[in-house]
């Protein structure tokens, strides 16, 4: 398994996919799509284009679809809801497909779509995405950081750091062994610096400042659990993923 770290979708090779693609989006786009599948959401189908997204759901019966759109790290008018995993209640969702769109973390899956395998990941269900790379054991891993508008972000950068840091853990391997790029080692030793105190990176990290300049306290501290669902969103079609386990 050779192992290959983004810290942004425009970073990424464009003349090749790998066998397994991870998109990764902390704050908050994949921490909110694995909340949705472990409440029970029947799927959550991602779009870049919000008026796609609205074209696409309204074929949807209103009672079986929410529609989350994110600009900014705000809602955007005229949405169900905007992203907040908070949100995300099984009162809510349950039986429902989630129709998002959010600023980058939609544009990362919509990046790295064609993959044999494409999954999303965040701290919050880190250990349902290293239990799949562990037992499948593909031969390239892709884990993509969204960033911010193609700037790179340290939480999705710590989150990639994460998951490699516990899969050379749980495989016995060594860093050597598995890193196809440079970034696997930086991401690895952000991880280890910040690994007990995932708050304060969000509180250092530009977004996690964006969304407390709009009132996200509660959703950064959320954000910040690690491996606490173990459900691992996974694409079963373009852009429609479903929960593997
Ligand atoms: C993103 O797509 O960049 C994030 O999900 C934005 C957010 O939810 O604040």
């Amino acid at each position: 398994m050779k192992l290959f770290i983004y810290h942004t979708p425009e970073l990424t090779p464009v003349d090749k996919v790998p066998e397994c693609a991870i998109a990764v989006d902390v704050l908050r786009a994949t921490t909110t799509m694995a909340t949705v599948l472990a409440a029970g959401g029947e799927a959550v189908q991602v779009f870049s284009n919000l008026d796609q997204l609205m074209q696409v759901s309204e074929s949807w019966p209103a009672e079986k679809r929410l529609r989350a759109g994110e600009r900014g790290g705000a809602k955007v008018p005229g949405f169900d809801m905007g992203n907040s995993p908070l949100e995300c209640t099984p009162d809510l969702v349950k039986g429902r497909r989630l129709f998002i769109s959010t600023t980058n973390g939609t544009r990362t899956l919509q990046r790295v779509q064609d993959a044999k395998a494409v999954l999303a990941a965040a701290f919050i269900n880190r250990g349902a995405a290293v239990k799949y790379l562990l037992s499948l054991q593909p031969e390239t891993v892709w884990i993509v950081g969204s960033g911010w508008e193609g700037s790179f972000s340290l939480e999705d950068t710590a989150c990639a750091g994460a998951i490699a840091h516990s899969l050379l853990q749980l495989a016995d391997l060594s860093a050597d062994e598995v890193a196809g790029n440079d970034e696997v080692i930086n991401a690895i030793a952000l991880y280890s610096q910040w690994q007990d105190n995932l708050l304060g990176l969000f509180h250092n990290a530009s977004h996690g400042k964006r969304l407390l300049g709009l009132e996200c306290h509660e959703d950064l501290k959320y954000c910040s659990q690690t491996d606490t669902l173990d459900v691992l969103p996974m694409q079963q079609e373009p852009g429609v993923l479903k929960r593997y386990y």
